[in-house]
């Protein structure tokens, strides 16, 4: 862990978010989340499809309104802010998301598309042409590609081109929502090397969200495992990785293929993943855990910290 107790930039408090289908059914798709991020870290947010980590991610500039819960920004309550104050938030919280091609103007050129972005952030016309191409010179990418639409350029250069739009209001912080699941394969590594070595150089501090708990092993200094809206472990990324308290992170670790081993035995997980609408009292895992035991039926477990900065939200946490 790279970041210092008291050093704390984003501190998310019992955050919640329902989406209403109907006038009976809702999904709670963010349930009372609570954790801290500290500057200069890199800290993943790793689960299955649908667990909420894209809407945990649009929750912290408040791209989605929650529910419930606070989130503060350098101290600063960013979900008591006015429409006013959330504008100048906001450009210190930017966000990278999955598809490039969907985040950018078909139409226009990426050298438009760019600068329109660069004077949106207030830079005059000149200085936001010098900051594009200061941008491009740090991922090494050529100018060439200003002149050039969406659709003629690799989903990776322009996912890196997407990284530059968002780094051009040189915020501290980025949320990169599963920034190269929609790419080749064989580009994958080298963004996430450039989205790692970007945060060292800027002094970033990142928010990694991805379903590859691998990758979040490999780039993290911290993790969060979240299942059906909760977040049910933090620790150190080798910590959980090597540790794993709750049986949840354990059965995602062993279902991960394994490479050095050469896959290994695999614990997979009983029971159907629930509907998001079932509201199941106490542990939301319980259905699915081979742990489970009566207070797990009654009782939902609540993040608890063992001491040694490892959380976990379990009844019964592994040895
Ligand atoms: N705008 C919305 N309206 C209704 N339900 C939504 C909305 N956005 C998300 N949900 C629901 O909230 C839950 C969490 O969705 P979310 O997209 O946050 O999950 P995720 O972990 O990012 O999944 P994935 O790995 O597939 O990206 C899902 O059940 C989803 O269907
Ligand atoms: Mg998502």
């Amino acid at each position: 862990m790279t970041g210092r107790e008291g050093d704390v930039i984003l501190e998310v408090k019992s955050l919640s978010k329902s989406f209403r289908r109907n006038s009976r059914q809702a999904v709670r798709a963010v349930e009372n989340v609570s954790f801290s991020i500290y500057r200069g870290e890199f800290f993943g947010i790793v689960g299955e499809s649908g667990c909420g980590k894209s809407t945990l991610g649009r929750l912290i500039p408040r791209l989605i309104e929650p529910s419930g819960g606070q989130v503060f920004f350098n101290g600063e309550e960013v979900t008591a802010a006015s429409r006013k104050r959330l504008s100048r938030l906001r450009p210190l919280m930017q966000m990278i998301f999955q598809n490039p091609f969907a985040s950018f103007d078909p139409k226009m050129t990426l050298g438009s598309s760019l600068r329109e972005a660069a004077l949106f952030h207030g830079l005059p016309r000149k200085a936001a042409q010098a900051r594009i191409l200061e941008l491009l010179g740090l991922i090494n990418l050529s100018a060439d590609v200003l002149s050039r639409l969406p659709k003629e350029i690799s989903g990776g250069q322009l996912q890196r081109l997407a990284i530059v739009r968002a780094l051009i209001p040189s915020p501290p912080f980025i949320i990169a929502d599963e920034p190269v699941s929609a790419l080749d394969v064989s580009v994958q590594a080298q963004l996430l090397n450039l989205l790692y070595d970007l945060k060292e150089r800027l002094d970033l501090t990142v928010i990694f969200i991805s379903h590859d708990i691998q990758v979040v092993e490999y780039l993290c200094d911290r993790t969060a495992v979240m299942y059906m809206g909760s977040m049910v472990e933090i620790a150190g990324a080798e910590e959980l990785f090597d540790r794993p308290l709750h049986p949840y992170t354990r059965a995602l670790i062993s279902a991960a293929p394994r490479l050095e081993t050469g896959g290994g035995k695999r614990e997979l997980l009983g029971g159907d993943p629930p509907s998001p609408f079932d509201d199941i009292p106490g542990c939301r895992f319980s259905p699915r855990c081979p742990r489970r035991g009566e207070a797990c039926l009654k009782a939902r477990p609540v993040l608890a910290e063992g001491g040694d900065g490892h959380s976990v939200a379990c009844h019964f946490p592994l040895p």
